[in-house]
């Protein structure tokens, strides 16, 4: 029995969705612990794929318990469509999903907010958010007039919670020339949503201390990554939520000693969707290159992502962050057919050349310049590889390299999309 957190080691999209699968095996329990429907993954069921943003995958695998920790904003709208989308396809999901009475709602006031501050900014200071409402819905958890999921269960105690979380955002919304929203036309649209995931509610910290208790293992799933996080990333170009290590504390309810093994994802390469610094980024044909063999698309927004070169002051800063007792490495195969890969192995800073990630001077154009090695690429497709001697010897050496420079054992390896194109260095659960 293990206990395993899988936190983004970048700016997100580090292609966690596929170690997760690999990881649900294991596990009898997945938790998301941080975040909301700003997240997605693509579900394959047969021949169909859809994407799912709140619900873990492990919902397909037929005896994993699926949960929504405390730390979550959940749109029960958003929760209600996905659980109906799988039913569609002949899964029964809701019996084996669980949402923390404690999560914080995001209703419709969150979302409208979250679009009008994106879309009234300049782009140059406008956070790029997924307009999803996260932002809005956490501002409502720290003001203390969040309206809790536990309250569907009381939805005249919810309509209060309601009336006074419009009461702080009414001059908001008359400043963009907005109607104020009435909370009893809120409760009216969650009332049949009310129905359906009033039984789901629980207290899932103790859920998972029973689950513990009694010998199962646990993932505790991440969501975005530890750049975006909201204390460790490149603030204010961040998510809302603590999606590094940290969060899974706090968002899934349980002890910092529960945790056996926090394992880092970290694509071959960079990427990065939203505004913000990205010192590595490659705004040139590489870059392109990178983003088509990629598929750089963002799942919820389908935004073309930033591209650039991997960054190990970043992967460094995020090991220490985390605690990453090991990292997976997503993608490598993207690399393929580029003479030279560039690699940031420190920055040049006023006071002169660091290791660390200079993370509050990359905004500040000319004060932390990245400093490259170059290593030689490789032309051989990946995506038969099972095991590290089968790679080429440059592919080998550039991840030899990553491993040495970090300071944190590669368990995991991803050569392409399939489960089975992947390479199990340690498997985290059998430590
Ligand atoms: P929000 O989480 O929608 O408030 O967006 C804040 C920032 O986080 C923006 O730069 C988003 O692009 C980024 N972001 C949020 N969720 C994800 C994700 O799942 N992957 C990558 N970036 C994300």
């Amino acid at each position: 029995m293990s206990t395993v957190v899988i936190v983004g080691a970048q700016w997100g999209d580090e292609g966690k969705g596929k170690i997760v699968d690999f990881c649900t095996q294991h596990a009898d329990v997945v938790v998301r612990y941080a975040g909301g429907p700003n997240a997605g993954h693509t579900l394959v069921v047969g021949d169909d794929k859809l994407i799912v943003r709140l619900i873990p995958s492990g919902i397909l695998r037929p005896n994993t318990r699926c949960v929504l920790g405390q730390g979550m904003v959940i749109d029960a709208e958003v929760l209600v469509k996905e659980i109906e989308e799988l039913e569609r396809r002949g899964l029964d999901p809701i019996k084996r999903l669980f949402v923390s009475d404690r999560a914080h709602l995001i209703l419709p006031y969150h979302v409208a907010i979250d679009t009008l501050r994106e879309t009234s900014q300049p782009a140059a200071v406008a956070i790029g958010t997924t307009k999803k409402g996260i932002g809005p819905a956490y501002e409502d958890k720290a003001a203390r007039r969040g309206v809790r999921a536990g309250l569907l269960a009381d939805l005249s105690r919810l309509e209060k919670a309601v009336e006074q979380a419009i009461f702080g955002w009414a001059p908001t919304l008359r400043a963009f020339d907005q109607r104020v929203p009435i909370a009893a036309e809120i409760v009216d649209a969650l009332r049949p949503l009310a129905d359906r995931l009033v039984p789901r509610l629980a207290d899932t910290s103790l859920l998972l201390a029973d689950a513990m208790r009694t010998g199962q293992s646990v993932l505790l799933e991440g969501a975005q990554g530890t750049l975006l996080d909201i204390d460790h990333g490149t603030y204010p170009y961040v998510t809302s939520s603590s999606a590094a290590a940290g969060g899974a504390v706090s968002g899934a309810g349980i002890g910092p000693r529960c945790i056996d093994t926090v394992l880092g994802i970290t694509k071959a390469y960079t990427t990065r969707v939203g505004a913000g610094p990205f010192p590595t980024e490659l705004a040139d044909d590489t870059g392109k290159k990178l983003r088509e063999a990629g598929a750089e698309f963002g799942s919820v927004t389908g935004r073309p992502r930033r591209t650039g070169w991997i960054d190990l002051p970043a992967l460094r800063y995020a090991a220490r962050v985390n605690g990453l007792d090991g990292l997976a490495v997503t993608k490598l195969d993207v690399l393929t057919g580029h003479e030279k890969i560039g690699v940031c192995v420190a920055y040049e800073t006023k006071d002169g050349r660091t290791r660390d990630f200079p993370i509050d001077l990359i905004d500040r154009p000319g004060l932390a310049t990245p400093i490259y090695e170059t290593l030689d690429g490789w032309r051989e497709p990946l995506g038969a590889v099972r095991s590290l001697s089968d790679l080429p010897a440059a592919a080998r050496a550039y991840l030899a390299f990553v491993e040495r420079e970090v300071g944190v054992q590669i368990y995991l390896l991803s050569v392409g999309a399939r489960r089975s194109e992947t390479v199990v260095i340690r498997n985290p659960f059998e430590l």
